[in-house]
């Protein structure tokens, strides 16, 4: 264990399981550690790194901004937020941003959101239906929001207004419907659930079903987002519309910063009913603009498309080779690998001591959420290694 190491165990709180190295500089898919080990980067910062490590794009607006004005109160306009919030409604359906810091936050205040609308539109109602096998975040409002119990227990009694039902279940969200429904809440495809694509005609049944009841549809793209699933936003690959869309995760390939986005009709909160103090701070926004702005102008999504359906063709080849894989899922570059046996840990060490960072979606599946510029040879190079790990275990 080296210093760094020790020194953590003494001072940090133990909320995660952290694997034995420390990585000390990045640049595009790859990362170094203290001793200078190089090693491919499926993980990205937990699929935040969209345009890889240290991007040129991000890293020199960040660098100008820093050397002009770092922060500033909402009370001012402040132009780098106004760029990026002009960027992103020019870009999706919907025509209002608030911004602010993660993406727990941004859920936080889509659920404001919808309970304001409640009050405006739906006679107070407030409650939002979430499903199973969602992650919506690690504050209590999220926590409850999220239906997995796992997150839940630790922290009971949760605060109250969500209502989790059956995942791709329709007729589940129709037997949750009351008065008191203001709005539903689903990710796009789940991510840290299992990377759960929705059925063919889900979204759209959802989508009818809101329009029908007059409440919300809210889509969480934290983790689907600037174009990890080879467009943009996912919904546009459902044939349906969001009122509320929260981003965060890869909107500054790095940076702090989580973001609500509204349809006009939707956009109801009038001053004093939200804020952040570094909400829309010029730095991350001028990084996020930065990356957008590339993500756009390189047909970013398009690679991740691309390149995401040469992992999944590589990843069921493997899946032909090793026995024991029981599944292969994804969409663009958010894919998982899922065993009959719980050999994820073992092979995320397998493949760290090769040279490879892969996350361990779950004890017996393993996701790949790499940098959004990787080509078919840096998938070649993991899934070679996965390869090699597998064998190892299997031996
Ligand atoms: C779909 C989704 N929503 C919300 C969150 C929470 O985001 P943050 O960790 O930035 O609060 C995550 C994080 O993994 C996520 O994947």
């Amino acid at each position: 264990m080296s210093r760094w190491q020790e020194l953590e165990k003494e001072y940090f709180m133990r909320t995660v399981e952290r694997l034995p190295v420390t990585l000390v500089r990045g640049k595009g898919a790859r990362v170094w550690d203290e001793d200078g080990r190089e090693y491919l980067d499926f993980v990205a910062g937990w699929a935040v790194n969209s345009l890889g490590h240290c991007h040129p794009a991000t890293a020199e607006a960040v660098t100008e901004q820093v050397r002009t004005l770092i922060q500033v109160s909402n009370q001012f306009y402040s132009i780098p937020q106004v760029q990026l919030a002009e960027l992103l409604v020019q870009n999706s359906c919907l025509d209002k941003v608030f911004l602010c810091n993660s993406g727990a936050e941004a859920n936080e205040g889509a659920v404001k959101l919808a309970r304001r609308y409640g009050k405006h539109h739906l006679n107070g109602a407030y409650e939002v239906i979430t499903t199973t096998g969602s992650f919506h975040g690690r504050t209590l409002g999220m926590v409850a929001a999220t239906g997995q119990p796992k997150f839940q227990e630790p922290y009971v009694p949760l605060p109250s207004g969500f209502a989790n039902v059956e995942y791709n279940s329709i007729e589940a969200i129709k037997a949750a419907t009351t008065p008191q429904t203001c709005a539903v809440m689903l990710e796009t495809l789940q991510g840290e659930g299992g990377v759960n694509l929705p059925d063919d005609d889900y979204l759209a049944a959802v989508r009818t079903w809101c329009d029908q009841t007059g409440i919300l549809l809210i889509l969480d793209e934290i983790q689907t987002g600037i174009g990890r699933t080879g467009t943009l936003f996912a919904y546009e690959q459902y044939g349906v519309e969001p009122d509320i869309m929260t981003l965060a995760k890869g909107l500054a390939s790095g940076l702090p910063i989580g973001a609500i986005l509204a349809k006009d009709g939707a956009s109801v909160f009038t001053p004093g009913e939200h804020g952040s103090t570094f909400g829309g701070n010029p730095v991350t926004c001028a990084a996020s603009y930065a990356t957008v702005k590339f993500v756009i102008d390189n047909d970013i999504p398009g690679n991740a498309g691309r390149v995401g359906e040469y992992l999944m063709a590589k990843l069921k080849d493997l899946s032909q080779k090793h026995q024991g894989v029981t599944d292969v899922r994804g969409r663009g570059l958010l894919a998982a690998i899922e065993f009959s046996r719980d050999i994820a840990q073992a092979l995320v060490m397998a493949c760290l001591e090769r040279g490879l960072l892969v996350n361990k979606l779950k004890p017996n599946a393993l996701r790949f959420m790499p940098p959004l510029t990787i080509g078919n040879e840096e998938v070649d190079e993991a899934l070679g290694i996965l390869d090699e790990a597998l064998s190892s275990i299997n031996e």
